[in-house]
């Protein structure tokens, strides 16, 4: 019967089953809430073994120096998958929370100065999808991923922990990836290399930012009518709005301003046939991050919760940290794209228009 198939086989139950005693050997050496704890950490692990296996799929699909349509729906499916176990991840911490704040003060200290802050998984997630060393809060005086460096060396999981970063950092990233594949987009008809292109692009980006301050001016007029007295306040902002607007889409820096115009040129017509996909595939980044965002969010109103705001076990500030990685943006294009975009009935004129319809087959 060796070579039949069992389900405790198949899962490698016994071993997988065996994997709860902490630092010992004994199992009933630990008490059922550090079980508890142990079991939703293993838990979030494996599905975070799920999301970056997903993540590396989406990402190869979408970093092909040719992406054809028919892919857009493979990588915006891959990454669905991801968002949902986001979701999922983001609901788990509620089962964390059954845990009281004093049942884990009694096993608490035994654990620094471990902490899910040493999750390279997590780590590898982030650097996957495009977030920069340069973008992370420092932890103490130290870069955070300086700090996992130090604590791997000569710790037993230690090579597999910085080897899995390290190996991360070496790969293209999907932030990267969307923005080469946005680069590539046609805008007005023209795509990148037609004779021009540099042109249309300037050109629309300049229209849409005139049509736009149109419409913004007659907001503030209508805002200023009503609060004759905050008219100070209210010509300051709109024109600080307009200025971080037009020095954000004319950037200098032409091969990312025909990114940034691309993500404006999809949001704007994404009811065009040809656009369909392409406008999924970005709302669909933008849902991933904002889980993301919620998860960070989660895990720090969780942590409140329990630890009130002590130092953490890792030694960092505890809450204060992990609510100033919430502001981390990865897209951050496809989130300030949003500030600027026009309703359709504002938006330049479309050319070309035939470039945008279904291909015939
Ligand atoms: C009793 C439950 C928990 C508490 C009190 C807690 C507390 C903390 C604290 C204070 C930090 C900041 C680093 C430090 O100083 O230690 C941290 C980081 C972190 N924790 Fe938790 N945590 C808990 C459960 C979890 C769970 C279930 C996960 C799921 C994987 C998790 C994932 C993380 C991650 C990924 C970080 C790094 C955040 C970053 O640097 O961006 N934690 N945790």
């Amino acid at each position: 019967m060796a070579d039949t198939p069992t389900y405790w086989d198949y899962l490698r139950l016994p071993q997988l089953l065996d994997l709860q005693a902490g630092l010992g050997t004994d199992p009933e050496a630990i008490g059922h809430d550090e079980l508890h704890f142990i079991i939703v950490h293993q838990a979030y692990e494996l599905w975070f073994k799920l999301a970056i296996s997903q993540l590396r799929l989406a990402r190869d699909e979408l970093a092909r120096p040719t992406v054809d349509e028919e892919t857009i729906p493979h990588v915006v499916h891959h990454l669905r998958r991801v968002i949902e176990i986001m979701r999922l991840c983001v609901d788990q911490f509620a089962v964390m929370e059954t845990l009281t704040p004093q049942d884990f003060l009694d096993f608490r200290d035994k654990l620094m100065p471990s902490s899910g802050f040493q999750s390279f998984q997590m780590r590898e997630f982030e650097i996957l999808l495009g977030l920069e060393d340069m973008m992370r809060v420092t932890y103490g005086k130290v870069h955070p991923l300086e700090h996992i460096k130090m604590l791997a060396e000569g710790s037993p999981g230690g090579a597999m922990a910085w080897g899995t970063i390290s190996q991360a950092r070496t790969e293209v990233n999907l932030r990267s990836a969307l923005h080469a594949w946005l680069y590539r987009t046609p805008i007005q008809g023209s795509s990148p290399g037609d004779q021009g292109d540099e042109a249309v692009v300037k050109a629309f980006l300049q229209e849409y930012l005139d049509k736009g301050r149109e419409r913004r001016e007659a907001q503030l007029a209508r805002l200023i009518e009503v609060s004759a007295d905050a008219a100070e306040g209210l010509n300051a902002r709109f024109a600080a709005q307009e200025t971080a607007n037009e020095e954000w889409l004319m950037t200098e820096d032409p091969r990312l301003r025909r990114t940034r115009a691309a993500a404006l040129f999809i949001e704007s017509y994404r009811r065009l046939p040809l656009l369909a996909w392409p406008r999924l595939l970005l709302d669909t980044a933008v849902e991933l991050e904002e889980q993301v965002v919620l998860f960070r969010t989660r895990h720090a109103r969780m942590v409140e919760r329990l630890i009130g705001r002590r130092v953490g076990t890792g030694g960092s500030s505890g809450v204060d940290y992990l609510d100033q990685t919430t502001k981390y943006r990865i897209f951050t294009e496809l989130w300030a794209v949003r500030s600027m975009l026009s309703p359709r009935s504002a938006l330049p004129k479309l050319r070309n228009p035939e470039r945008y319809g279904f291909r015939e087959v």
